[in-house]
Formats: C-alpha cells, sequence, structure tokens
C-alpha cells in the first residue's frame, strides 16, 4: 500500500490560504479577471501544451462542448467519433443537436481509424473527433490529412492523453486542445 500522502502540508497549507482569501476575494479564483492559482495554471498548463493560452474548465465533458460550439457545430451537421470510448466523448457531440457518426476503432491501437474516417466522410460532416485512449494517441497524421483534404474541424478528446507521445511529438502540443488531468487517466486539439 503506498503510505504517502497525496497532499503534502505545504500544498494543503496553500490551499486553505488561497480558499480563505476566495471568501473575500470572488476574482481570486477567476481564472479570466483573477491572479490566484486558476491563472497560474493556466499560464503553466498554455506553456507545457506549447500554446498561447489554456482555459481551465470544471471537466473534460465540458470542454469538449465548448470547443463544439465555438467551432459553430449544431443541428444538421454530423460529427465523426469513434464507436468506442468514453460514453462522454459523445454527450458534448449531442448536446450540440449535431448527429454523432460512429468510425470503427484500428484493431492494433483502438483509436479510431483513419480509413473508417475516410469512408464516413459526407457533405455535412462538421468535425472529427480524434481521442487518445488509454494514453495512446489516435493517428494524428492521417487525421489531420484528413480534415485539411475536407475542410472539416479536428478536436482531439485528450482526456485520456495528457503526457503521450506520437513518435517524437507530444499530445501536448498542437493548434488547440482541450484536456483534464487526474490519476491515473490524464488530454485535445483543433485543425483551426
Ligand atoms: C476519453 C474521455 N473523454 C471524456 C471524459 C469525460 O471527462 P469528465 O469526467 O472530466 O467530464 C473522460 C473521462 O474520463 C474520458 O476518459
Amino acid at each position: 500500500m503506498n503510505d504517502k500522502p497525496l497532499l503534502y502540508p505545504e500544498a494543503i497549507k496553500r490551499v486553505q490560504i488561497d480558499l480563505q482569501r476566495a471568501m473575500t476575494d470572488w476574482d481570486f479564483l477567476s481564472g479570466v479577471s483573477g491572479d490566484g492559482p486558476v491563472r497560474e495554471f493556466e499560464k503553466w498548463f498554455a506553456g507545457v501544451a506549447g500554446g498561447k493560452f489554456a482555459i481551465a474548465m470544471p471537466n473534460a465533458t465540458s470542454a469538449l462542448f465548448v470547443a463544439l460550439m465555438a467551432s459553430g457545430i449544431g443541428k444538421g451537421d454530423e460529427v465523426i467519433l469513434p464507436g468506442y470510448t468514453w460514453p462522454q466523448t459523445l454527450t458534448p457531440v449531442l448536446l450540440t443537436g449535431a448527429t454523432p457518426v460512429f468510425a470503427d476503432i484500428d484493431a492494433d491501437t483502438v483509436t479510431i481509424s483513419p480509413e473508417s474516417v475516410k469512408r464516413l466522410i459526407s457533405g455535412k460532416t462538421k468535425a472529427i473527433i480524434g481521442v487518445h485512449l488509454f494514453g495512446i494517441p489516435a493517428d494524428v497524421i492521417a487525421l489531420e490529412k484528413i480534415a485539411r483534404d475536407n475542410g472539416c474541424i479536428l478536436i482531439y478528446d485528450a482526456a485520456q492523453g495528457f503526457g503521450a507521445f506520437y513518435n517524437e511529438t507530444s499530445m501536448n502540443h498542437g493548434p488547440q486542445r482541450t484536456t483534464k488531468i487526474y490519476s491515473p487517466k490524464q488530454w485535445r486539439k483543433k485543425w483551426g
């Protein structure tokens, strides 16, 4: 059994101080207007993700929903996603009113099959969601080519992909993505 504390005393003290301050300084815990730990985390995260900005969200489901909404996806659009994934890759698609279209997975990597995605592209396809499952990256090179060739938005559900590498490329990097961090799972990107 692991007898190490999950949170060290210094970390607990810091959380207590931050929460105390947040009781009177309402902006403190905002990543937008505050200068507290959320802002600090977003800056650090943008750095490791190689991006200009990072926006902290309550969970990966709402981060995916915001990515879809920011991409203008809604009723009448089709979104291709893998048939085998965490259920909340699908929920945000349904919330936008778009039609989910399920692609096969690759037998070796269990991530979305680019060949299947190609077959499913239609005039209504607006976005493709690649999922890095169990820390195994989706075939980002093939997916980016398909998205580019067909004018589709590419979003990565990287809720389980933080820290993963595809060849030499970190899955933390890319034009835009959303991530979640918790143990033992840990990360999404949109072709803009
Ligand atoms: C691949 C994947 N996508 C989405 C989610 C939803 O994440 P959350 O529970 O943070 O909304 C999870 C949760 O583990 C996940 O593994």
